[in-house]
């Protein structure tokens, strides 16, 4: 069988199954090349141009092998394969660490323009890091800066220091085991952040992939907006004078703009607007500049202090 035959037999096997796509792939087609990369040890291209080469057999079990263990554990492809491919860069992936997907990507290509000058950026925070993903591929993409990945999990920076060995980023990047910003007496021009945002009821309705992934790399309390809302008030006082804070909070977007009716707050725009410009696709990023973190602090530690948890 050639290995465009094993490529349309997988995928038709994949479509049939009741498996769930979006851990960093959003189709059987994307899954099944990752799969395919891992049993014939080929990247993207090199696979695109075997098409016509024959698989062996041990290479045709294997497939379908990993492809029984995607379908039947429900375990998201890219734990299977053991990677995963984010801004262009391959990262080791397996359950320590939340599978990357973050739209974060979309900014990394765009170099966070029309919000930032990363020629002036020195020293950026990736915090909650999980395998690095986002911070390596800054410290990857944007070679003055210095990156530390910051993480509560040291299973998650075990994983992210793996990556950092394998992209040969060691002297541009540092890993920091810390609750948020606590310890952390260092200022940034840059801080990202992909916290966990999700609601411990809506976390037990998610489809059964996310249970293969880290639960503190998901839920948050105060219906998923505790850890967001801890990162706003506290930012500001890690940030340089000119500093500006990413924070993804995904479809959470509505609820934290809700949580916090008197915040402006500046959503990018995923889906285009009538510039042309289209950062691709994603949802719920927002953006602060310091004196707006400071501005609205007030704001963030009163919902802090209420005990309201819906
Ligand atoms: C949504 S995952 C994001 C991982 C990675 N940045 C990405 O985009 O794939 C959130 C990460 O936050 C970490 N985390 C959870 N609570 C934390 C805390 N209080 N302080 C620091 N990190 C925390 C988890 O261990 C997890 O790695």
């Amino acid at each position: 069988m050639t290995v465009k035959e094993l490529f349309l037999k997988l995928c038709e096997q994949l479509q049939q199954s009741a498996v769930y796509f979006g851990h960093g792939v959003s189709a059987a087609e994307d899954e099944v090349l990752l799969l395919l990369m891992k049993v014939m040890d080929m990247d993207f291209n090199a696979l695109n141009q075997a098409s016509l080469q024959l698989a062996t057999e041990a290479q045709s079990q294997q497939a379908f092998a990993l492809l029984e263990e995607r379908i039947s554990n429900k375990r998201p492809m890219a734990y299977v394969v053991g990677f995963s491919v984010f801004a262009g860069l391959t990262f080791k992936v397996d359950e320590r660490a939340l599978v990357p997907r973050s739209p974060f990507v979309q900014l990394i290509d765009a170099a966070f323009q029309p919000w930032v000058d990363m020629d002036k950026v020195s020293n950026v925070l990736d915090l909650c890091t999980g395998s690095g993903c986002i911070g390596l591929a800054v410290a990857h993409y944007f070679e003055h800066c210095h990156v530390d990945l910051s993480d509560l999990s040291e299973a998650a920076l075990a994983l992210a220091s793996e990556n950092q060995q394998a992209l040969q980023l060691l002297n541009r990047t540092s890993l920091l085991h810390a609750d948020l910003f606590q310890g952390n007496t260092k200022s940034y021009d840059l801080i990202l952040t992909n916290p966990p945002y999700v609601d411990e009821v809506e976390y037990e309705t998610l489809p059964e992939e996310f249970n293969h992934e880290p639960k503190m790399a998901l839920v948050s309390e105060r219906a998923g907006l505790a850890i967001p809302v801890a990162i706003l008030s506290q930012a500001a006082d890690h940030l340089s004078e000119t500093g500006v804070l990413f924070l993804e909070v995904g479809f959470y977007d509505q609820a934290l703009t809700a949580a916090l009716p008197e915040v402006e707050f500046i959503w990018l725009d995923f889906a285009g607007d009538e510039d042309g410009d289209f950062l691709g696709d994603g949802q719920g990023i927002c953006v602060f500049t310091r004196d707006d973190l400071i501005k609205f602090r007030p704001h963030f530690k009163e919902f802090l202090k209420s005990d309201v948890t819906q």
